[in-house]
Order: structure tokens, then C-alpha cells, then sequence
């Protein structure tokens, strides 16, 4: 509404905490020193995370996309991108949905798709999937994704997004708890091989979460991190990596996947 004064977007310690363990853990195991990267992330108003990639190396910020889809937040982070610009730093600011990014240059990139809601229901299925299909997210990427753990859909709704996924997964659609553990942890996994399957490219792109953070913001969420490398992806695989690390940022130390 014009003359509405826009609500800053503001988060606290703990979602950036949150972000900054799953991106060391990313570096440690796949980002290859002195490689340049491209940065395509949600807005939001303030851009904290561009900052914090920008004091890692400069070379995570070599190019900057953010998107922001909402009009009032996106005059708010016009002013942030300027104040970024007189430090040195160009932000390609987008008023416009994250799923219209097209891929720019070759250098690899890192998603940050910060959302507000829950990454599972809607179309984000759709959304990722295109994505896939046009190699605007491709093998040499990562991709990191912020979904709200609150807002309970109920037992029976996951029972019916994830229908067929906890078939092949051997969930006991019967006990709650096995439900509700399974879709905290993993939704946006199923969300993102749902988005695999239906372009039939689970066999050309092989897709590793390697790691989840529960954290607190005000509400529950959760920050799940997946490489992109070619290859095959196999739902069992993919859901039960052992080599997938869970944290609780709220008690301060590592957490068995069965109570994320
Ligand atoms: C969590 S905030 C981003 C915060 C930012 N990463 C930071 O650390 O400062 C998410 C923002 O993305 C916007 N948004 C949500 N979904 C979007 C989409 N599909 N495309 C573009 N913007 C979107 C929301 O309006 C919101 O302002």
C-alpha cells in the first residue's frame, strides 16, 4: 500500500549461526579454494547474508543475484545494496521471484533460498524442478535452503504430500512420531527429489544433503545444505546418508537424525 512504512526483515543470532556452521561444513567438503563463485540468494531487507559470505573470501561474492519478490522489502534493500556498493560490493538486486534467476556464468554457484514458509507444500516442487531441467542448478553447485519447522500441517497432511516417498522409504504411515521425525528432517529432500522425478533426472544429477540445523528465530525452522554433483539419485540414499550431520543450534551440539 503506498505511504506504508516497510517492516525491516530482521533475524537474530541463531538463523546466522545456523547458516555459518552449514556453510563451513560445505567449504570443508567441496569448496575449492580460490575458485570464484556466483551468490544467488532471497533478499529479505538487510542482506546479512551476503555480508558474512562477503567476510569468508571475496571470491564466494565474485557475482551477487538477490531476489526479492515483495515490493516494500525490495525499496528497503535498495538502500542495504547501496550501502554494499560503497563498500566495493555489487549486488544484482531483482525485484522479482527467485524461480525466473537464469544462469549467467559459468562459474559455480551457491543458493541461499532463505524462505519464510515451509518447503513443502505449494509448488516448490515445480519451482526446483525447472530449475534442474534447465540447468539453472547444476552439478558443481550447492544449495542451501531455510524451511519453517512450525505452522504444524498434521500427521495426516505429510501422510499425503509424502505418500509416495515414505512407500519407498519404509515409513510407518501408523506411527506419528516415525512421520513427523521423518518430515522435520527431511521434507525439503523429498521436496527436492519430487522435483527430480518429475523430469525423470534422478539418473543424471546426484544430490547430497550434507547437513540440517534446527534453530530458533521466534519460531522453530530448520537450514538443510545439499551438494549437486553428476550422477544418480537415490531416495533411500539421499533420506538415510549416514553421512548427513543434524544440529541442534538450540542446545549447542550435535543431534541424532531420529529427534531433529
Ligand atoms: C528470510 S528472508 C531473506 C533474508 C536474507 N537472506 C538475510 O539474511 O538478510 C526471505 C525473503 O525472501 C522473499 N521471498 C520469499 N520467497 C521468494 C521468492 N520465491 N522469490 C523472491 N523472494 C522471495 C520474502 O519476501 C523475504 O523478504
Amino acid at each position: 500500500m503506498p505511504g506504508t512504512p516497510t517492516v525491516r526483515l530482521a533475524f537474530g543470532p541463531n538463523k546466522y549461526a545456523a547458516y555459518h556452521l552449514l556453510l563451513c561444513r560445505w567449504l570443508r567438503q567441496y569448496g575449492i579454494r580460490d575458485q570464484s563463485y556466483c551468490y544467488v540468494t532471497l533478499g529479505g531487507t538487510e542482506l546479512r547474508d551476503i555480508t558474512s559470505l562477503r567476510f569468508i573470501c571475496e571470491g564466494l561474492t565474485s557475482e551477487v543475484w538477490s531476489y526479492e519478490d515483495n515490493a516494500g522489502r525490495y525499496r528497503a534493500a535498495e538502500a542495504t545494496a547501496l550501502e554494499l556498493q560503497a563498500s566495493g560490493l555489487q549486488v544484482r538486486l531483482q525485484n522479482a521471484a527467485i524461480w525466473s534467476h537464469q544462469r549467467q556464468s559459468d562459474l559455480p554457484h551457491i543458493y541461499f533460498v532463505d524462505l519464510l514458509g515451509i518447503c513443502a507444500w505449494g509448488d516448490y516442487n515445480l519451482r526446483f524442478g525447472e530449475m534442474f531441467q534447465n540447468e539453472v542448478i547444476r552439478e558443481g553447485d550447492c544449495l542451501i535452503i531455510t524451511s519453517h519447522l512450525g505452522r504444524n500441517p498434521g500427521a495426516a497432511a505429510i501422510r499425503t504430500q509424502f505418500s509416495g516417498e515414505f512407500d519407498v522409504l519404509g515409513v510407518n504411515n501408523a506411527d506419528a512420531e516415525s512421520v513427523r521425525n521423518v518430515f522435520r528432517r527431511a521434507h525439503p529432500s523429498m521436496t527436492l527429489f519430487k522435483a527430480l522425478s518429475l523430469n525423470g533426472i534422478q539418473s543424471e544429477l546426484a544430490l547430497r544433503c550434507f547437513g540440517a540445523v534446527k534453530y530458533r528465530d521466534g519460531s522453530p525452522m530448520g537450514i538443510y545444505g545439499y551438494s549437486i554433483e553428476g550422477g544418480r539419485t537415490d531416495l533411500s540414499s539421499f533420506v538415510q546418508d549416514q553421512d548427513t550431520k543434524y544440529f541442534d543450534m538450540t542446545k549447542g551440539r550435535l543431534c541424532a537424525s531420529a529427534i531433529f
